[in-house]
């Protein structure tokens, strides 16, 4: 029943917030001028950021990308539902406000049974960012949503702590070259090996890119990333009276308070899962900073890397 109700919200120009296997979104008729307007206004976001419009099966692709290639056939097959965006060239009447009056579209098939039942339900195309304020964390629970936008948004559908934990890869298809705007827990190796063909890392590109220019994904205490020699150090100096939180992946032990530790799992999709939300319960616990130790080199941690590089920036 609920289903069927945040369908009609949708289908009446509402706003509804709903999970997916990445992050919340905030989700509306993705041909509705007025209802993507109401997206902006809630997340105090300027009109130049595009929207990702999420749809429920891959025969939907072509209502809102035209010329779509082979290559994202390959994907859509491999990684869809699932935490993946392609960037294709748009259908004419796809709405300027959902792609920023680029020639773009971003499109998704999310993993989630609310997220794809609500789809379904739903019909159309629903164009949907993360469900935070501008440049905050994304949500990763209901209550985030709630404490985010929770006066702003006609419903939200509580499907518990996603799992994932981090955005979509975006990987944009409308170049003569595939290239990774976004890293994400699918990785641009298993992108390549997928396509059979290099992946481009993003470089002086004119479009928008998410993440590149603003402070992103930051919790308001101030952040550090350190290395684990630089958080040895700082443990066994003297200056610890100061309330600190520390995500730590090298095993500390108990730390009397002012210090508190938050002892993050080291497989890396375990800390995707924990990442935002423990961010999150730590800023409304007001210490004076964050300390995030570094996270291995390997593929398998990139989205992580970039997610902490850019809270802590
Ligand atoms: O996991 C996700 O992708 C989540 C869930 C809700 O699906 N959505 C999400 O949306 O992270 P948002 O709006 O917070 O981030 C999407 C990013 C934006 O920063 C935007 O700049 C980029 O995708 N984007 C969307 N359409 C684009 C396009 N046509 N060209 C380039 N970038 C685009
Ligand atoms: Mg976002």
């Amino acid at each position: 029943m609920t289903i069927n109700q945040a369908a009609a919200l949708l289908h009446q120009g509402g706003l509804v917030a709903f999970p997916t296997e990445t992050v919340y979104g905030l989700g509306a008729d993705a041909s509705n001028e007025a209802a993507l307007r109401k997206i902006f206004a809630a997340k105090e976001r300027p009109l130049d950021h595009p929207l990702i419009v999420h749809i429920s099966d891959v025969l939907q692709l072509n209502q809102w990308a035209r010329d779509v290639p082979p290559a994202a056939m390959k994907l859509a097959q491999a990684f869809w539902p699932g935490p993946l965006t392609i960037i294709l060239k748009k259908q004419p009447s796809v709405l300027p406000i959902v792609t920023a009056g680029q020639d773009t579209v971003g499109l998704r098939i999310p993993n989630h049974p609310i997220a794809l039942a609500l789809l379904t339900a739903f019909g159309g195309g629903v164009a949907a960012p993360s469900a935070n304020k501008f440049t905050h964390i994304s949500p990763t629970t209901a209550a985030a949503v709630q404490a985010e936008l929770g006066g702003e948004v006609d419903l939200i559908l509580d499907g518990g702590n996603c799992t994932v934990g981090l955005e979509s890869t975006i990987i944009d298809l409308s170049r003569e070259q595939p290239v990774l705007l976004r890293p994400g827990m699918i990785t641009r190796e298993a992108i390549e090996s997928v396509l059979g063909e290099p992946v481009l890392l993003q470089q002086d590109r004119a479009v928008i890119a998410p993440g590149m220019h603003e402070k992103h994904y930051a919790p308001t205490t101030r952040t550090q990333l350190v290395s684990p020699v630089v958080l040895a150090d700082f443990l066994h100096s003297n200056e610890c009276n100061e309330p600190i939180a520390i995500l730590a992946l090298s095993p500390l032990g108990y730390l009397p308070p002012p210090i508190k530790v938050v002892q993050m799992p080291t497989d890396a999709a375990a800390y995707a899962k924990m990442l935002y939300r423990t961010l999150r319960e730590l800023d409304n616990e007001h210490y004076s900073r964050l300390l995030i130790e570094a996270v291995p080199c390997s593929k398998e941690w990139a989205a992580i890397r970039d997610r902490i590089q850019k809270a802590s920036q």
